[in-house]
């Protein structure tokens, strides 16, 4: 470690004790979501789990609520729900990522524990560098800085970070995002044999390769996993024009499913599909736990999106990450499954079954809260049905056009109200919410469909109203959460 190292941490945890207290008192905190100790949180990094301890990073700027020059904050758990807060792991102190640590990925190898992150570098003449940086633990907690192990390679501008390593037949793969010089969005894959030297292999797909057009100006943040034997890239494309209900947020995140040539580095595949309809959900990453489980963590919010018009920033803080979800595949796509582990947080149970409501408006008894999940699982729907959350947002079901509407108070202008929707397959048989303070998870029949999304109600506001225009009638079960305990 060398002295800007120490310097920075010093500085870090100054910043803590400063303004722990106004942190603390700000009634959006969250309960059972990981959240900056102040300042601001993005990308979920280095997830793996290893000797049966999982392993969390996150990009964490402790100076201030805006972005810059990021560490790597740390958190493991053995069951997701009691955490430990671990000393930084990475702190902005060398040449090489002065600028900030960003993003990246982690593997276990020959009982080490390696990260492979970006060092960002803004050099004297004000330009971007990057560079794909290892660092190498042997107990989980301490990392030793090992410096570059790629350069930017020809064809390429800076914007050239986030690499996700993994091992195929023996070889370790490592994708990374990147822009090409005709302000192209690509995902490149790499190959090595010891995880030090590594060879480019090519873009596997990007804008204007296979079926896409213009498909974004740059790639962020790419994960390449197989779910029950579909190969899937998942990605955080920057670029894209909102186009009817796809794509409405500044930066979206998604996936392509088809088939990777290894060897030539191509990677044919169906079209992008959006994981995530709400308003704040970006750079999400996976790994392959103990269980043989893809879980994944997304970033509660979405860069460059009206992050100033935050409320928690009066208090020292931004942004969070989302529940652990697993990733199941369904034959035709991609679903999300809150994971298994969180409900050893619930701590007390209701249930109401066959509810009727009929052009009406209505509270049920014991529903609400700050801290809750709640599953409705219809019988039947006339024509339309609706959630009312906190006087706040509001989610909806059209029977007819099959469509889902999140709308909320737009957060820059409240006297306007933002809309996200997708359009259903099927019917909408049910809806499970996880409510956590200013947090709100929608998984529908199944987790076929995601609406993630930070909420901001007034205090003290926790009701849930239900509407129906027509008759329908579903039943309700609600669990009050305990939360994640941190030591
Ligand atoms: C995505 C991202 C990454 C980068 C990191 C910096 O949100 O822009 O591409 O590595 O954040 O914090």
């Amino acid at each position: 470690m060398n002295t800007k190292d120490r310097e920075l941490r010093n500085k870090a945890a100054a910043a803590i004790e400063e303004k722990e207290e106004r942190v603390n008192q700000d009634h959006y905190r969250l309960s059972y979501h990981h959240m900056p100790p102040v300042g601001l949180l993005n990308d979920p990094n280095g997830l793996v789990q290893w000797d049966g301890v999982f392993h969390l990073f996150y990009q964490w700027m402790p100076f201030h609520t805006g972005h810059g020059e990021k560490f790597w904050g740390h958190y493991t758990s053995k069951d997701f729900v009691n955490w430990k807060q671990q000393p930084l792991a990475l702190a902005p102190s060398d040449s090489f990522d002065k600028d900030g640590c960003y993003s990246g990925s982690a593997v276990v190898h020959e009982d080490k524990l390696y990260l492979f992150y970006t060092g960002n570098v803004v050099n004297e003449q004000g330009k971007r560098e990057s560079y794909q940086c290892m660092a190498v633990s042997e107990d989980g907690i301490h990392f030793d800085k090992k410096g570059p192990v790629i350069h930017l390679p020809e064809g390429y501008t800076a914007n050239f970070r986030d690499p996700k390593v993994w091992k195929k037949e023996g070889i370790w793969y490592m994708v990374i995002g990147a822009q090409n010089k005709e302000s192209q969005g690509k995902a490149v894959l790499f190959r090595s044999e010891d995880l030090t030297n590594w060879v480019l292999v090519g873009n596997i797909t990007g804008s204007y390769q296979h079926k896409l057009g213009d498909f974004g100006y740059m790639w962020e943040c790419p994960d390449f996993f197989e779910l029950d034997g579909q190969e899937v890239l998942m990605v955080s494309p920057q670029g894209l024009q909102a186009a009817g209900m796809e794509y409405n947020n500044r930066y979206q995140s998604g996936y392509f499913t088809g088939t990777l040539d290894y060897e030539r580095g191509d990677f044919k595949h169906a079209d992008f599909k959006e994981l995530d309809h709400g308003f704040e959900f970006y750079a999400p990453q996976t790994t392959i736990d103990e269980k043989g489980r893809r879980i994944l963590f997304g970033w509660m919010g979405v860069p460059d999106q009206y992050e100033e018009a935050h409320p928690t920033i009066d208090h020292h803080w931004i942004h969070c990450l989302t529940i652990p979800r697993e990733l199941q595949w369904d034959g035709s796509q991609v679903v999300q499954k809150p994971l298994e582990e969180l409900k050893e947080m619930r701590e007390s149970v209701l249930l109401h079954s066959d509810i009727t409501i009929e052009n009406d408006q209505k509270g049920v008894r014991g529903v609400g809260g700050n801290a809750v999940e709640i599953q409705l699982e219809f019988e039947h729907i006339e024509e339309q049905f609706a959630l009312e959350l906190f006087h706040y947002a509001a989610f909806s079901y059209q029977k007819i056009e099959g469509i889902l509407t999140l709308s909320r108070p737009h957060l820059e202008d409240k006297s306007k109200t933002e809309f996200r929707r997708v359009k259903l397959n099927g019917e909408l048989n049910q809806l499970w919410l996880f409510i956590d303070h200013s947090t709100l998870e929608i998984f529908v029949n199944g987790g076929e469909e995601v609406f993630t999304s930070r909420i901001f109600p007034q205090k003290g506001n926790d009701a849930v109203l239900f509407t129906s225009l027509g008759a329908s009638t579903f039943s309700i079960e609600q669990w009050k959460l305990n939360g994640y305990t941190y030591s």
